[in-house]
């Protein structure tokens, strides 16, 4: 049976009718089109599928779809600056050669939005940890780490 659901999404009021199983990632990715939120381990083990939810990042895969009634979500299409540009943590991952494959790209820079958002002056320990859930096969998370810092640094600067 399905239900209808109503929730923010990258700030527009959106309604769809769910099935009971279904999870946030897909409503995000089918039912919305939003293929940005990927899905590799569907267990809650990588991070690739991580969106924020009110103001925190969670495993999209693990979601129960019915839960998001009334919550705001952001994903990665929800990033984008006007006319096409990047923001600014995404630019910053392109600089620092944060990207190889891409395919934990998405769910890394949410998590990192997620950690800048409510602390925007971290200590690599701090990002680390904020990033542990988040699984890079190719990068070695150091340029990852660089990127985050960088973003960090330029929000101290308007401070
Ligand atoms: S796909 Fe969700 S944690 Fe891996
Ligand atoms: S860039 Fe390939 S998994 Fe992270």
């Amino acid at each position: 049976m399905k239900t209808e659901i109503s929730f923010i999404l990258n700030g527009s009021e959106v309604k769809v009718a769910v099935d009971g199983h279904l999870r946030l990632i897909d409503v995000l990715r089918r039912t919305m089109g939003l293929t940005g939120t990927k899905e590799a381990c569907g267990e809650g083990e990588c991070g690739a599928c991580t969106v924020i939810v009110d103001g925190k990042a969670v495993n999209s895969c693990l979601y129960p779809a019915h839960e998001i009634e009334g919550k705001s979500v952001i994903t990665i299409e929800g990033l984008h600056v006007p006319k096409h540009k990047l923001s600014k943590i995404q630019q910053a991952f392109v600089d620092h050669g944060a990207i190889q494959c891409g395919f934990c790209t998405p769910g890394m820079i949410m998590s990192a939005k997620a950690l800048l958002d409510s602390n925007p002056n971290p200590s690599d320990e701090e990002i680390r940890e904020a990033l542990q859930g988040n699984l890079c096969r190719c990068t070695g998370y150091v340029q990852i780490v660089e990127a985050v810092k960088r973003v960090a640094r330029q929000l101290k600067g308007k401070q």
